[in-house]
């Protein structure tokens, strides 16, 4: 489905915003292997979260919604999921599918992961490989790619460098853990973001964190704690209306209950960088994670290098900084993100025929791109989304600013990580 994007001539208002996917994840993940009832508040009801909340339940852990937004999780234990009967399907989730293979592998039982077109092409090697050391024993299409069988056996420790900072892949391993004897060891090339481990120490498992050397040493009696959760509001999806009120006249918005964490902060450090008008108040800490309330208004940027080991901590954000960088003076060097290649979608080369479409002048390059600003952007067009909620949602905040409307394709997909986006966007921008 074709979604037609709308022009603002400023953007104000006052908002909160839907739960952070990664941790929603997670909180799932964690709470269906704890013992006792877990409480998660403000848990993200997107397409990626609800597979993940779908293939516990067919794990046979009980999953409630009460009344008041607030999700009631039956822990199960470490040793109380139950073969499901039939595949698990994951949808478009990279985290879903990448984090239940570490923890399936460890299971006394079969599974059978599936996910979508775009998510079978994406690669799965980086989970095998290391699992399969571990004593994982998982079948794959060409040794890579969804769908995978697994049949559960016993696993041990291993002391291995992750070939990418990538969360999914650290966090695949550490669920591993919990079911391997002895210690596990990884080191990461740069840090990723760690709500893995915020979350597992919440639950009352050891974890021994030197910089970038994590471990964990399971001498089998592990047992995770059932917690009351509070989800804070998406970095990620903050980042669209923090962008839209950038480059729009006029503008001013707080965003409210935002995770601030450190390994996810790189794009309010980037836009900082870049000039823009950004106020965080209200600092605090829930649930071992860091929350802000966040005040952006319309700015003068400029453009900026982003490379080396920011990379993994604005890594979802960088269609959108490409999109900003359109309205930014000079040019805009992104490098050392060839991970771009290998998500929802190639959004290196989906962001590059965007932008074009719109008028930019950008060089693609192996692991990023050039952006020259400031552009007055087009629009009349068609762009491609590629499928990607994330390419869909950065061309929708371009489109604010366009001179004609234009269409995006496959724009539906922005119900992956934030169903609700296009009528908040619609709500704040004034005409
Ligand atoms: C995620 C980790 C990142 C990120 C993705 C969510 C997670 O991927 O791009 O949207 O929840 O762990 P990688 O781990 O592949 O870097």
């Amino acid at each position: 489905m074709s979604f037609k994007t709308f022009q603002a001539r400023t953007i104000q208002g006052d908002i909160n915003l839907p739960g952070d996917k990664s941790i929603s994840h997670r909180a799932l993940i964690l709470a269906a292997i704890a013992e006792g009832n877990t409480y998660i508040k403000g848990l993200l009801e997107s397409d990626d979260c609800l597979h993940t909340l779908n293939i516990f339940q067919q794990l046979g852990v009980e999953i409630r919604k009460n009344e008041e937004g607030i999700y009631r999780v039956e822990g199960v234990g470490l040793y109380g999921l139950k073969e499901a009967q039939d595949i698990l399907y994951c949808g478009n989730s990279g985290t879903t599918a990448r984090l239940l293979t570490g923890l399936l592998a460890g299971q006394k039982f079969y599974s059978v992961l599936t996910g979508d077109k775009y998510l079978n092409t994406r690669p799965m090697d980086r989970v095998i490989i290391p699992l399969e050391k571990m004593g994982a024993r998982i079948w794959s299409r060409q040794d890579k790619y969804l769908p995978l069988s697994i049949k559960g056996s016993q696993l041990s420790g291993i002391n291995y460098k992750l070939p990418v900072a990538s969360a999914q892949l650290k966090s695949a391993l550490l669920l591993a853990a919990l079911y391997a004897q002895g210690e596990l060891k990884i080191t990461e090339p740069e840090y990723s973001r760690d709500h893995t481990e915020r979350m597992l120490q919440a639950f009352g498992v050891k974890l021994e964190i030197r910089g970038k050397e994590i471990s964990i040493n399971n001498t089998g009696d592990l047992k995770l704690h059932a917690q009351e959760i509070e989800v804070p509001g998406d970095l990620s999806s903050a980042a669209f209306f923090i962008a839209a009120a950038l480059i729009t006249p006029d503008s001013e918005i707080i965003l409210r209950n935002v995770g601030i964490n450190p390994t996810r902060d790189g794009f309010l450090k980037v836009v900082r960088e870049m000039g823009a008008r950004i106020e965080l108040f209200n600092i605090r800490e829930k649930a071992g994670e860091p929350l802000a309330d966040i005040r952006a208004r319309t700015s003068t940027l400029k453009g900026i290098n982003i490379e080396g080991e920011l990379i993994p901590a604005l890594i979802d954000e960088l269609p959108l900084l490409a999109v900003l960088a359109s309205q930014a003076e000079g040019k805009t060097i992104i490098k050392d993100a060839a991970e771009l290649r290998v998500k929802e979608s190639d959004r290196i080369s989906a962001t590059v025929k965007g932008l074009r479409k719109l008028g930019v002048n950008v060089e693609e390059l192996a692991d990023g791109m050039v952006i020259e600003g400031p552009v007055r952007l087009e629009g009349g067009i068609e762009i491609d989304s590629f499928y990607d909620h994330r390419i869909a949602m950065s061309f929708m905040v371009a489109g604010l600013i366009t001179e004609k409307s234009f269409l995006i394709k496959d724009a539906e997909a922005i119900k992956i990580s934030f169903p609700d986006f296009c009528a908040i966007l619609k709500k704040l921008s004034k005409r």
